[in-house]
């Protein structure tokens, strides 16, 4: 089954947006129209679906004036249902600054140059072009709510909205029967627990809804209600509480969860990602316990990153097996011991691809003779340990403080991989520039 590609998170703003509110931004440009493929299940297209069955509230207008277009303007019954509801959301929008819902006007809702922001495609199975997709990524679009709007449009596949100032609740979405892709991040979203309707969107494939007010602990319905899903992204909310244990269950690829106030440990179900885990942030949360052995198992993972939290122990064996890893951050914890020869030893483009690994702002106390090769060339960075001989270290101090503190974690020596192991294909690049940040997409993510 194809997937559209995921989309990036969402464009970025000018700030002009924030600063104009309300005031028509002439010459908008309308994003170009992205390839839709919403044959989710593919040839099981026989069954008849009949039209608003379970759709929610796109209900006709009480008073149609005689002006009102009638059925038989519009290409089909789809899309003249589709205009009642999206016609009754538009007279919610408060705030327009690029002047997008001027456009939605009319009845044909699938013309290239009107109904900016909306995208016709067949149904599986379906002669009758419909709403796909919507995607409002960056419109500063104002709404108390989109409640009835994105859940009255039944053929609805992708629902894109980053950066709006959407309120109120999220829409129950579990009847859209194709729907998969739903970003909400960088919104208004009424603050709330973790919004539990979304785990009904069975075949999701992206869940955003990071950069909102979300609180509470994520439900472990997270990890198993998406047997498809490819990215979770929840980070930038005021999420708490441990992580669900069971982390593991879920096929996700890209998953953050940066900048939350998540407690507890890491749970060891993470190993179970090793198959499908290609970039995960912990990174800015209040992660305890000892530095798991399990995170060395994340064999595909290119990113890992659990910096600025509270995790304590060494650095288990495991982490010389992650082949792929090429950003591995545990910078600001309360890590100790000696930093492993066989991790920094992935840096060497024939053992591994490890492009910056950051170690600063913690308590390790020795190198790996192979270590000290990486950190002139910023590969490694260490500063604010206590190691002896190197600048910018912590006070003897501070050190001697923390080393007389009790320490319970496991020394974990254990090699779940062969040693060394040859990396398949291309050699790691020597240096990772800024701007490269940006080829991740958790790291992505981090930006509204
Ligand atoms: C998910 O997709 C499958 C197959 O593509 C389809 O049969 C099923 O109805 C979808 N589930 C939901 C809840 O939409
Ligand atoms: C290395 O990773 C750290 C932590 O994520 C980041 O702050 C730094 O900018 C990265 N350096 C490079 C050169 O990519």
């Amino acid at each position: 089954m194809a997937y559209p590609p995921i989309i990036e998170p969402g464009r970025r703003l000018a700030l002009l947006c924030l600063l104009v509110s309300c005031v028509a931004l002439a010459g908008a440009t309308r994003p170009s129209r992205r390839d839709l493929d919403i044959n989710i299940g593919g040839g099981g297209g026989g069954g008849g679906i009949s039209i608003g069955i379970g759709g929610g509230g796109g209900s006709p207008p009480s008073s149609p004036s005689s002006s009102e277009p009638r059925p038989c303007d519009f290409e089909n019954e789809r899309l003249y249902r589709a205009y009642l509801v999206i016609q009754k959301f538009k007279r919610t929008v408060t705030c327009d600054p690029q002047r997008i819902t001027s456009t939605w006007t009319g009845t044909d809702l699938c013309s290239k140059t009107s109904y900016q922001g909306f995208f016709c495609e067949h149904p599986p199975g379906i002669t009758d072009r419909t709403i796909a997709s919507v995607d409002f990524n960056g419109y500063r679009l104002q709404s108390s709510s989109i409640r009835g709007f994105v859940d009255g449009l039944p053929d609805l596949a992708l629902f894109h909205a980053n950066s709006n100032d959407f309120g109120g609740a999220v829409p129950g979405l579990g009847s859209l029967q194709y729907f998969y892709e739903l970003d909400l991040s960088n919104n208004k979203l009424a603050p709330a627990p973790f919004p539990t309707d979304v785990l009904q969107i069975a075949n999701a494939t992206f869940v955003d809804i990071r950069f909102n007010s979300f609180y509470g602990e994520l439900p472990a319905g997270l990890f198993c209600s998406f047997k498809r899903v490819e990215a979770i992204f929840v980070n930038n909310n005021q999420f708490s509480g441990c992580l669900p244990s069971n982390i593991g269950d879920s096929p996700v690829n890209y998953l953050s969860l940066a900048n939350n106030r998540f407690t507890g440990e890491i749970p060891k179900s993470i190993a179970r990602n090793a198959n499908t885990l290609l970039e995960v942030l912990f990174l800015n949360n209040e992660l305890s316990g000892c530095l798991p052995y399990e995170l060395g198992l994340l064999a595909k993972a290119t990113v890992i990153d659990a910096g600025t939290n509270r995790l304590t122990g060494p650095i288990p064996a495991s982490f010389a097996c992650l082949g792929k890893v090429e950003q591995l951050n545990l910078a600001n914890n309360l890590l100790y011991g000696e930093v492993p020869d066989a991790l920094c030893r992935l840096a060497y483009p024939w053992t591994g691809r490890l492009k910056n690994l950051t170690l600063s702002g913690n308590y390790f106390t020795s190198l790996g003779s192979c270590c000290w090769d990486f950190i002139k060339d910023g590969r490694l960075n260490v500063d604010r340990n206590c190691i002896p001989g190197l600048p910018n270290q912590r006070s003897h101090e501070e050190c001697a403080k923390f080393a007389h503190q009790p320490k319970s974690c496991p020394v974990n020596t254990y090699l779940p991989c062969k040693k060394y192991q040859q990396s398949s294909g291309e050699q790691a690049k020597a240096a990772t520039t800024v701007e490269e940040e940006f080829k991740y997409r958790t790291y992505s993510a981090l930006h509204p």
